[in-house]
């Protein structure tokens, strides 16, 4: 048995040796948020954070993930609801599959997205592909959620997941 930390919660998972963390979290956690699409961290779909660091679930070992706190969209607080209107508000999805993984990368660089120019948000969010949108409007998302955060002062919105 191997134990993890996800969303503030230990939890003991029985993973066999150099199992990827996404199907732990999403066949045995039951977290689905982060989602699979190529498998091989290349497309950041099922992006969660390590730490508070963006990494790819489905190249993640379980064995790398029991050394830190793992954070998916569901335990996301800070941030989520503000990000969730704001991708709505500026048409940042369509089908919504890319969208938990845009989230979980946004949320950790909204505390310094206003500080960044485009082309560096735009770099910071570069792991995560979306085929619908175009990458204007994701951008403009984040921008909005960091204001609407500047203007809250950054205050805790609650768990709600995407
Ligand atoms: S499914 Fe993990 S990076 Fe694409
Ligand atoms: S909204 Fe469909 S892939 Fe991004």
């Amino acid at each position: 048995m191997t134990e993890l930390d996800v969303n503030g919660v230990v939890v003991e998972v029985d993973a066999r040796p150099g199992e990827a963390l996404l199907p732990v979290l999403r066949g045995r956690l039951g977290l689905r948020g982060a989602k699979e699409a190529c498998g091989r961290g290349e497309c950041g779909a099922c992006t969660v954070l390590l730490d508070g660091v963006p990494v790819m679930s489905c190249v993640l070992l379980v064995e790398e993930a029991a050394h830190g706190k793992v954070t998916t969209v569901e335990g996301l607080a800070d941030g989520q609801r503000e990000l969730r209107r704001a991708f709505a508000e500026e048409g940042g999805f369509q089908c919504g599959f890319c969208t938990p993984g845009q989230i979980v990368r946004a949320s950790a660089v909204l505390d310094v997205a206003a500080e960044l120019g485009d082309e560096e948000l735009r770099r910071e969010m570069s792991g995560n592909i979306c085929r619908c949108t175009g990458y204007t409007q994701i951008i403009a998302a984040i921008r909005r959620a960091a204001a609407g955060r500047e203007t809250t002062g950054g205050e805790t919105t609650g768990g709600e997941t995407a």
